[in-house]
């Protein structure tokens, strides 16, 4: 079934109208991977009672800033007047998400706090994250077209408990940075990591498992 995406973006784009522009922003491994979390995130939505065309429109523009060059993607900091703290500064690779951001914005339409939330903190996550947050955060992650090992086995983990893959999720992306060379930490990152330690644990004392929110 095709969702209605029409009223949730101020520009009244359909999805076919989305999709056009995504192709025009994305390459076509971007635009798979795209598809891949915005079918992912609409699962998600159905699973735990949230709104699926959100999360559909939320995954297909998350990262409609990731083809653009560090170049440009400062460039856009700048004129759109973003603010990055010290380590965002550093590390080009979190750029992109704050102004995909703020292209949905500009360019989609989308004005629903919640999707922008989301699309803002996908890299990075935080130390509070909204069912939304964690349902992009952990599509994007695992969905279908990644060919990380781990990205089917997360996938699965994430239909049954969420929580638990939001932190195998947090856990995989530390351990990324920590492998790299001289690369600072997000402390949103380890903020996550433990946020998502702490639910896991709430859910285990808690007979039964408490519903992510
Ligand atoms: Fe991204
Ligand atoms: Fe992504």
């Amino acid at each position: 079934m095709e969702r209605d995406l029409r009223k949730l973006n101020a520009k009244g784009l359909s999805r076919k109208e989305i999709l056009r522009k995504l192709k025009e922003l994305l390459d076509k491994e971007r635009l798979n991977h795209s598809l891949g979390v915005a079918e992912l995130a609409v699962k998600l939505a159905e699973r735990y009672g949230y709104d699926p065309a959100k999360a559909e429109l939320a995954g297909l523009v998350h990262d409609c800033a990731k083809c653009m060059s560090p170049a440009m993607l400062m460039k856009k900091i700048r004129d759109y007047g973003i603010e990055l703290d010290e380590v965002e500064r550093e590390y080009p690779p979190l750029w992109h998400a704050p102004v995909s951001a703020h292209l949905a914005r500009r360019e989609f339409g989308v004005e629903d706090e919640e999707i922008l939330r989301a699309i803002r903190l996908h890299t990075t996550g935080d130390a509070e994250m909204t069912l939304l947050d964690k349902i992009i955060y952990v599509a994007d992650y695992a969905d279908p077209t990644r060919d990380y090992p781990e990205s089917e086995e997360i996938r699965e983990m994430a239909l049954k408990d969420l929580d638990l893959a939001w932190l195998h999720t947090a856990k995989r992306k530390l351990i990324y940075v920590i492998k790299k060379e001289k690369v600072l930490i997000h402390p949103r990152t380890v903020a996550t990591h433990n946020s998502a330690v702490k639910a896991v644990m709430g859910n285990q004392t808690m007979k039964g498992g408490k519903r992510s929110g």
